[in-house]
């Protein structure tokens, strides 16, 4: 198959192909079951809100960092306490979170499908290289897929610096897998809503991931004036199956 008519898929990472809600295990190591299943949702919410937030500001840190301060925000706001040596463990345990049940099945066709050259897989993240590869390598269910993706795309790549879902994130996946000019061949796979709607915004086509089964109900897409995700999907394994039955008709 020519490579003008492979399919670039790209998927995000956190909450889209590894679970941050795996988290919850850690935390109830620290804190207890309770505690864990209120901190858990917390933390991931102050994680983004802090990155609409910085974007907002016109500053960059890594989302690491990001990581580390929503974890405290999240922990100080349940009333509990945190030592320094219990933040590193669990920011360190964000890179061993557990995939979603769908995931090794949409990776298995992702390998065969781009052995026969019909796809180019891609991670294309928050995260910064060195947090996105560790996350990769060491997440017990996913380092046996590595050799899946093409490459790494992430917003700390140079002359990026700045999250989902600036404009600029999107520009740069499109030119990053090679396909300038031509965004809406490139896909971007997500649980994310906000990831969906600047995805489509910037002209991609995307692929929302409703493991809820609750259905669209972002609004923001009809604010700004009819954008919805070009596909909705129940799992990963669903969202590539569809796209490789898009590529082929
Ligand atoms: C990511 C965020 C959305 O992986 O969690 O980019």
């Amino acid at each position: 198959m020519a490579s003008s008519s492979k399919k670039n898929i790209a998927f995000d990472l956190y909450g889209t192909l590894l679970s941050t809600e795996s988290i919850a295990v850690e935390l109830a190591k620290v804190f207890g079951d309770d505690a864990a299943r209120s901190i858990s949702p917390l933390w991931r919410r102050y994680q983004l809100e802090y990155t609409w937030r910085i974007n907002s500001m016109g500053i960059y840190r890594p989302f690491s960092d990001i990581t580390r301060g929503a974890l405290e925000h999240a922990v100080a706001e349940s009333g509990a306490a945190l030592s320094a040596g219990d933040s590193d463990r669990l920011v360190e345990a964000y890179d061993a979170l557990r995939v979603f049940p769908d995931v090794p099945a949409a990776l298995d066709a992702v390998r065969a499908q781009a052995a026969e050259g019909a796809i180019e897989a891609y991670v294309f993240s928050n995260g910064t290289d060195a947090m996105v590869s560790e996350s990769i390598a060491t997440s017990p269910d996913l380092q046996a897929y590595a050799d899946v993706f093409k490459g790494l795309v992430t917003v700390h790549d140079d002359g990026v610096r700045v999250f989902k879902p600036d404009m600029r994130t999107y520009d740069h996946l499109v030119r990053a897998v090679g396909k300038e000019g031509r965004p809406g061949d490139v896909w971007l796979v997500t649980g994310n809503p906000f990831d969906v709607i600047g995805a489509r915004v910037a002209g991609l086509s995307a692929a929302w991931v409703d493991r809820a089964g609750k259905g669209w109900v972002d609004r923001l897409g009809d604010v700004v004036g009819g954008i919805k995700p070009t596909l909705v999907v129940s799992g990963v394994d669903a969202a590539v199956e569809e796209i490789v039955r898009s590529a082929s008709s």
